[in-house]
């Protein structure tokens, strides 16, 4: 049996942030929900998360996982403090305790599993994951015998310069024999450089911790301050990058590219530069986003192509062509070979196959039908100042360039407006519409001159 503890408590003082340091974001999930992520092939019987800083602020973030349970370090007197506070909800629990730390949001689920197994075939007192970094500074160091058997572990800021050295550091992961540990958490002192009673003193008084090497370093890091969170941004960038490449997503100019690890691609997608791509969002096959466009919880079909664009929680069907200067969004869903062109704003929109709005429009909450032309400069006038109202437009309809549409309005199918009309009463199917004043023309007519007017005088 399993259980997982992970250390959420801290403010996290190098941030210089109110929000506590494990809520802070990294690529659209916070750090603490990436460790909880990484428990993803453990299984564990219980979770307990270790809040204090700002703890319902934690634990409102993580009221949507099953399962955890919070406790209380209302003091932050260090790592041993936090996992002491764990005592009184493990009374009863027999097995093993994997402590996490809550800033360390890049570990691979396939290394936890390994530090598990590890433990649990050596039958270890505990297991201990550490990573040899060619910049160890910061870091606990970790000072083993010949057989990974681990003797000491001495913080950064306790160390000698002779113990500095060692570029072998504790990555802040542990498996303990719980009943083993419960019994050295109480003996923990606080005399170090912090004053705080630290996990990593636990060793001292176990037998045998072993020391496991993580493959790649780079899923160890820490994060205490931005630079640390830009840096692990970046590698967790490069990760979801190249397991796209691989799978056979072209990506033109990695670098100026950004994709969330949510995000869904099928083979034989271009993507172009200045492009990203956040949150829960699919793109089928052949499609080619870009460049510079940011595309957000969004499904897009196959064969699309969209540029300079922004496509925010919408829908686009097969074969349709976005941009330059579009923005879709609040729901917006577009057929398939449709045309959505230059300067184009859709808000809460339903476009059926084959519609064209090609030129400089606002569609808001309206729902037209297949094979629509709206015209350059359309309108929906959506708004009365209090509600928002819906367009209705029906199939092979076309709106003239600058009409406007006040709604609640529903414009049959096969309907012409004429240009430049402001059209506020609902019209039935096959009809002309015109609804702006008549041209006036006055042969002969100018402009009095000025001299005509002093004659007069
Ligand atoms: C810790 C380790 C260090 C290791 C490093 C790896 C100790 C003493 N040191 O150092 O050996 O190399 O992690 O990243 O453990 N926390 C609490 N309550 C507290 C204090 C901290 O819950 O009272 C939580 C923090 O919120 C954080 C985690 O524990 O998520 C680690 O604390 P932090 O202060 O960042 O430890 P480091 O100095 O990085
Ligand atoms: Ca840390």
């Amino acid at each position: 049996m399993v259980a997982v503890a992970i250390l959420a408590a801290g403010r996290g003082t190098r941030m210089k942030s109110h929000l506590p340091k494990v809520l802070h974001s990294l690529g659209g999930r916070s750090l603490v929900e990436r460790v909880l992520q990484s428990l993803s092939k453990i299984n564990p019987t219980r979770q307990l998360v270790i809040v204090g800083y700002n703890s319902e602020l934690v634990k409102n973030s993580l009221a949507h996982y099953p399962g955890l349970e919070f406790v209380e370090q209302t003091e932050q007197l260090g790592t041993g403090h936090a996992v002491q506070q764990v005592i009184p909800y493990l009374q009863d629990f027999e097995g093993d305790l994997l402590v996490l730390n809550g800033d360390v949001p890049l570990l691979r689920p396939e290394t936890l599993e390994l530090l598990l197994k590890t433990h649990q075939k050596e039958q270890n007192a505990a297991t201990i994951l550490t990573a040899h970094l060619p910049d160890a500074k910061g870091y606990g160091r970790v000072f083993c015998n010949g057989n990974n058997i681990v003797t000491q572990i001495v913080e950064d800021r306790d160390c000698s310069p002779a113990q500095k050295q060692n570029r072998r550091i504790n990555a802040g992961v542990y498996c303990f024999q719980w009943s083993r540990l419960a019994q050295v958490l109480p003996q923990l002192t606080s005399s170090n450089d912090q004053k705080e009673y630290y996990l990593t003193d636990a060793v001292n008084y176990l037998k045998p911790v072993m020391a496991v090497d993580v493959e790649d370093y780079e899923e160890i890091l820490g994060i205490n301050d931005r630079k640390q969170l830009a840096a692990a941004y970046d590698i967790l960038q490069t990760r979801v990058k190249e397991d796209w490449m691989r799978a056979g997503v072209t990506l033109i100019d990695p670098d100026s590219i950004t994709i969330d690890d949510t995000v869904q691609l099928e083979p034989d997608v271009v993507i172009e530069p200045q492009t990203h791509l956040r949150g829960k969002t699919s793109i089928q096959t052949g499609s080619r986003i870009g460049p510079g466009s940011l595309i957000e919880n969004s499904s897009i079909g196959e064969s699309v192509t969209i540029l300079y664009s922004v496509v925010s929680d919408s829908v686009v069907q097969a074969n349709t062509r976005i941009g330059p200067y579009a923005h879709l969004r609040g729901h917006a869903q577009v057929g398939n070979n449709c045309r959505i062109g230059n300067f184009v704003e859709l808000k809460n929109s339903t476009l059926g196959d084959r519609t064209g709005v090609a030129h400089l429009s606002y569609l808001g909450d309206a729902t037209l039908g297949e094979k629509v032309n709206v015209g350059a400069g359309t309108i929906t006038a959506n708004y009365d100042g209090v509600r928002k109202h819906r367009t209705i437009i029906g199939d092979r309809t076309k709106t003239g360039s600058n009409s406007v549409l006040v709604a609640p309005i529903t414009i049959g199918s096969d309907v012409t407006i004429a240009a430049g009309s402001t059209v506020t009463e609902d019209v039935g199917d096959d009809a002309l519409v015109i609804a702006r004043s008549r041209q006036v023309v006055k042969p002969g007519w100018r402009l009095k001159s000025a001299s005509d007017a002093e004659n007069k005088a």
